[in-house]
């Protein structure tokens, strides 16, 4: 079987595809940056985009089933893009001959539903409006709960931080929360089901009320919690309070709030049905592993990993190739310490290792960008030895990786221009940039009234850097 997986750096994406890897088919790979996914062994990888028909169409050549996993969830004006997107990958499908689609959804009842959750089953039924040329197995799961995961991640922090909550009404509307693991189970089966017509599958565990999920996942994490729903917090207060209390910026927490006032429970049976072998875990097993993973260090895929479209350094320099670049460089001579050790030192940057000194400015930005309705430093790593090109970093992108010789971050804080900081390792020196593309007058004060602090960051960082490095060089790091 050849398969094509769509959305492979996604948070569903990158866990569907280790799965895959295990199975005997060939297996292609469609990314808009190819850079933000590891080259495997045997899987083709090709650089497309939904709005481009040409790139769908090199894509899904020879593909008996596709994975259709993506959302334009990011962009203002989604609803649209999203349309779109699906009407070009089904065309394009059709034109290849490919014989099943398989499209992840959201559950819930369309005349209910927030913008957000039209928008996945307007994807939904536009994959599945040629049934006669192609088949659609379209899953439609609610809250997903997995390590890395949006809702899962906002439901931790609300728990850990706030022992007392007052909450919106939106605390006692229904679900039906599902493990990330299940979830994967059923899309990889899904290409194997022996049927010949479209298929809608509702899949969910047990229903539960959101005040319930946050009093569980207290339980998981022995603590104990109130929480008190009042009528009066509308959805904007609601988006504010989420923002402010859990690594999602604004714009996230809104189309999720809007999304909880509706139930989002299963609507049928085909679960049953067509995937007897599979019993969803509990909500308290799936919580249990994620926290599990999280302490481990064993988080696979997070939501706020993928969005990396573009590679925005080129971006930056094919749109406007002669704009003028605010820096700050710092350079110093690495000595003996060997390549390696540096390039792993700055490579642990951010999330609980910190940020190579005045931890505190870099927490008080961060609370800044929260108060502009930014991501903030909650998003912490993912991983804290290892980094992945277009993962995020507190509220950095990586960017670009070069094995022993650079990191070049993209800033993704609420700033007036574009940002990057670059640790490059060259013949005999550590140079360390922060380049500033400042957007109007603004943005050139922005950065101008900030040289006294980047001037104690910026030269404490390198030192920092290289003073780790030199303690640690000679030890073997497990990496
Ligand atoms: N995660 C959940 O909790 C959850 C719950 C219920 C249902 N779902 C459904 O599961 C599906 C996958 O969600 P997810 O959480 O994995 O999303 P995600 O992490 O945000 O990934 C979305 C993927 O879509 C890709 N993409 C966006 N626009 C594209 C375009 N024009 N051309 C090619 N690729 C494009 C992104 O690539 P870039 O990196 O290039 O942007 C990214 O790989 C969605 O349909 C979602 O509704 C998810």
């Amino acid at each position: 079987m050849k398969v094509l997986l769509t959305g492979a750096n996604g948070y569903i994406g990158r866990r569907l595809k280790q799965t895959l890897l295990k199975q005997n088919l060939s297996l292609r790979l469609l990314v808009r940056n190819p850079k933000s996914l590891e080259p495997e062994p045997d899987v083709q990888i090709v650089q497309g985009d939904t709005f481009d028909t040409e790139s769908l169409d090199i894509a899904l050549e020879g593909i008996d089933t596709a994975y259709y996993l993506i959302h334009s969830l990011q962009s203002n004006d989604y609803q649209d893009l999203d349309r779109l997107s699906a009407q070009n990958f089904l065309d394009a499908a059709i034109r290849q001959g490919v014989k099943r689609i398989i499209y992840l959804g959201g559950l819930g009842i369309k005349e209910t539903s927030s913008k957000h959750l039209q928008s996945r089953i307007e994807t939904g039924e536009i994959l599945s409006s040629r049934p006669k040329e192609i088949q659609t197995v379209w899953i439609r799961a609610g809250v997903i709960i997995g390590s890395g995961s949006a809702s899962f991640e906002i439901l931790r922090h609300l728990t850990e931080k706030l022992p007392i909550m007052v909450t919106p009404k939106w605390v006692k509307t229904l679900a039906q929360p599902i493990g990330v693991d299940d979830v994967i189970s059923y899309l990889d089966t899904s290409k194997d089901l022996d049927i010949d017509q479209n298929v809608i599958v509702d899949i969910g565990s047990k229903k539960m009320t959101y005040k319930e999920m946050m009093l569980s996942c207290a339980k998981v994490l022995r603590l104990r919690r109130w929480i008190f729903p009042l009528p009066v917090l509308t959805i904007r207060l609601s988006s504010y309070w989420l923002n402010f209390f859990t690594p999602v910026p604004y714009s996230v927490a809104r189309s999720l709030i809007e999304g909880l006032s509706s139930e989002v429970v299963v609507q049928n049976d085909n679960a049953q049905k067509y995937f007897e072998h599979i019993h969803p875990i509990s909500f308290e097993s799936a919580v249990t592993k994620a926290i599990q993973e999280i302490e481990q260090n064993q988080v696979f895929s997070r939501w706020s990993d993928s969005g990396g479209k573009h590679d925005m350094w080129e971006k930056q320099h094919k749109d406007d190739p002669s704009s003028s670049v605010l820096l700050d460089r710092q350079s110093m001579p690495i000595g003996d310490i060997p390549r390696e050790t540096i390039y792993r030192t700055f490579c642990s940057i951010g999330g609980k290792e910190g940020w190579f000194g005045y931890d505190w400015l870099w927490e008080v930005r961060g609370w800044i960008d929260k108060m502009l309705g930014g991501a903030g430093l909650n998003r912490g790593r993912r991983d804290s030895h290892h980094l992945r090109v277009g993962e995020s970093v507190d509220f950095w992108r990586v960017e670009d990786l070069e094995v022993n010789e650079r990191l070049l971050l993209y800033a993704q804080m609420k700033v007036p221009g574009k940002a990057w900081l670059e640790f490059k390792i060259k013949e005999d020196e550590l140079v360390q940039t922060a380049y500033f593309y400042p957007k109007g007058l603004w943005g050139r004060l922005y950065w101008h009234l900030l040289t006294p602090i980047h001037y104690l960051v910026f030269r404490n960082m390198i030192r920092s850097i290289l003073q780790k490095a030199n303690a640690h060089k000679g030890l073997n790091h497990a990496t």
